[in-house]
């Protein structure tokens, strides 16, 4: 089992209940850029983009019936937290790794095409400090 070493924080992703309300703060409080919403049907998301120099921060709103942020919301009305999003080389490898740890990966444990187009998989939060961690490949 090769080492892994961690790369970028790519995006920290705030799951939100109203989208404008949330995109409005980060641009005209924070003078922060913020992107069009852009609906995901497949992820379940409509997100907003907040562009910082160094990483991204993810506005989330539920799209949809079966949104997979929807009992986050139901748990944490006003929104919150709602993970962050790793980079690494190889995500196959990555799941190999950490399942062999004992880390729980969600779902089948095989990468999916995340938000970006690129392979993620999630690590289960009781695993990890209580955050849900997203793995994308770099
Ligand atoms: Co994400």
């Amino acid at each position: 089992m090769t080492d892994m070493k961690i790369g970028n924080l790519n995006h920290v992703a705030i799951a939100v209940p109203d989208l404008a309300a949330a995109t409005a703060k980060y641009r005209d409080q924070l003078g922060a850029n913020v992107s069009e919403p852009q609906d995901e049907p497949d992820h379940g998301v409509t997100v907003v983009f907040v562009e910082l120099p160094n990483t991204k921060i993810e506005l989330l709103t539920p799209l949809g019936e079966n949104s997979p942020i929807q009992g986050f919301l139901d748990k944490n009305p006003d929104g919150g937290i709602h993970h962050l999003c790793l980079e690494v080389d190889d995500v196959t490898a990555a799941s190999a790794k950490l399942t062999h740890d004992g880390v729980r990966v969600l779902g089948s444990g095989e990468p999916k095409i995340g938000a970006h187009g690129k392979p993620v998989i999630f690590l289960h939060p009781k695993d990890f400090c209580a955050t849900l961690i997203e793995l994308e490949e770099a």
